[in-house]
């Protein structure tokens, strides 16, 4: 029994099933996992889903770590509601992806799904029934357990039930796009919550519009998770991020670097992002050769056909620019498709620039990152329609991420910005991001809970 629990459909765990049959456990990083580590392991419990077949076989196993509790979920369920309803419906709503005259179909099939994911909902709700103390606090992550709230409240009245959106939330008009008995089913499940939180203002205030005067029993409060900056310190400078930079100095030169880093998701714009660049190379070819893109963009959620179709725009465009500009001494793009947290870091510490464009992000942690690693300054190129924005619009460039020509004026900008600006203002985007650490943030999210 715990005291506090947390509900993620990621755990801070997942394992690798060897073709030996031996079981590897990999250990995630993120804001969660520190924020976590505040409150002790013997009062908290993290109840997460099995993802893959190699933790399937470690709940078979009964393999695993003290404080985390997986759930075995029927794996087609588990699709249904993963991919079927979060990745594919949840997750267009609330960053407003979708391409209108084709999507989104709400037939038969999608009704299927959705029952999937009320299932799967209710497998953590009856998990966190039976693992909470009397008075427990629940804090349940994200889109994908939209619904646990209220399934929780109804199995046990007496616990304290925050929940908290990482993703923007989709404005009244494009969640009104949902069937009309689902919308409700959707608000209905988050307002079982005592509080609501959201990393900033415009998603709580488009969540408050969403519920309207239903949503007047549930405190909505803004959370803006910051960075750690000592805990990011130290792993931006273990050895193997100094083997990396080094090889990325060989391959950049005395250029100028221009640097992001996502997974390949269709939120982050990266396409717009490179025809900035390429507008960038035409209209100031003063920079060519004198600067280098480092794209990381590793793969995400590739079970769905619109991100592998993404992720092969991403490619080629990159191809495109590289075949249209480079020489024989010079790759304008250096595209990463490795999942190399290392290597990303290294690219931080080379910033000049640092370009974060999303369409519409929760908050964007990597605009917060940059600025506390990089070496020299950075000036940091950012959207409008990152949650990161609130904080960080003073000392940014910013720019609107369907304005590729303003993108490219503001990468011009940011690689003339003289030098002594550059370290002043990436002195002040490095304090506002690391306003609220992860425990803090944890811990006043458990502190409101308790004293509700
Ligand atoms: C976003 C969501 C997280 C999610 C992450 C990675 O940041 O807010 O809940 O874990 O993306 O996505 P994935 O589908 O790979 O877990």
């Amino acid at each position: 029994m715990a005291t506090v629990l947390v509900a993620s459909n990621r755990g801070p765990v997942s394992y690798k099933l060897g073709e030996d049959g031996s079981l590897d456990a990999r250990r995630g990083g993120g804001g969660l996992v520190s924020g976590l580590s505040a409150v002790s392991s013997q009062e908290s419990l993290w109840v997460c889903a099995a993802l893959g077949e190699g933790d399937r076989e470690a709940v078979r196993r009964g393999v695993g770590e003290p404080g985390v509790r997986m759930l075995d979920i029927d794996p087609d369920t588990y699709a249904d509601a993963y991919n079927g309803i979060a990745n594919s419906v949840l997750w267009f709503l609330h960053h407003h992806l979708y391409d209108i005259p084709r999507e989104p179909v709400f037939d038969a099939e999608f009704r299927r799904r959705w029952d999937a994911y009320r299932a799967y909902n209710r497998a953590f709700a009856e998990a966190l029934a039976a693992e909470a103390d009397e008075g427990a606090a629940v804090l349940v992550q994200d889109y994908h357990l939209a619904l646990v709230p209220g399934q929780l409240r109804e199995l046990r009245p007496d616990l304290r039930i925050a929940h908290f959106t990482h993703t923007p939330w989709a404005a009244p008009e494009y969640l009104r796009m949902l069937p009309e008995d689902i919308h409700r089913e959707l608000l209905r499940g988050m307002l079982g919550a005592d509080r609501l939180g959201f990393h900033t203002e415009a998603w709580a205030a488009s969540f408050r519009s969403c519920a309207g005067a239903e949503g007047e029993g549930t405190r909505v409060a803004v959370h803006p998770l910051g960075v750690d900056a000592d805990e990011l310190r130290a792993l931006a400078h273990r050895p193997e991020v100094d083997e990396r930079l080094a090889r990325l100095r060989e391959e950049v030169g005395d250029r100028k670097t221009i640097v992001r880093v996502d997974r390949t998701e269709l939120s982050k714009n990266i396409l717009r992002g490179l025809l900035a660049y390429r507008e960038l190379l035409t209209t100031h070819p003063e920079w060519r050769d004198r600067v280098v893109h480092l794209a990381s963009a590793y793969p995400s959620r590739q079970d769905l056909e619109s991100y592998r179709l993404y992720t092969a725009s991403v490619a080629a465009l990159a191809d495109e620019i590289n075949a249209e500009f480079g020489t024989p001494d010079w790759q304008p793009v250096l595209v990463s498709v490795q999942d190399d947290f290392p290597r990303s870091l290294a690219a931080y510490r080379l910033a000049d620039v640092a370009l974060v464009n999303p369409v519409r992000d929760g908050m964007n942690l990597v605009a917060k990152e940059i600025p506390v690693v990089s070496e020299a300054g950075c000036a940091l190129v950012l959207s409008t329609g990152a949650g990161a924005y609130e904080e960080l619009k003073e000392d940014a460039l910013t720019v609107n991420p369907y304005d590729v020509s303003e993108t490219a004026d503001a990468l011009h900008r940011a690689l003339s910005m003289p030098t002594s600006e550059r370290a002043d203002r990436t002195k002040r985007l490095a304090t506002a991001a690391t306003a609220l650490p992860p425990q803090r943030w944890f811990l006043n999210q458990l502190e409101a809970l308790r004293a509700r």
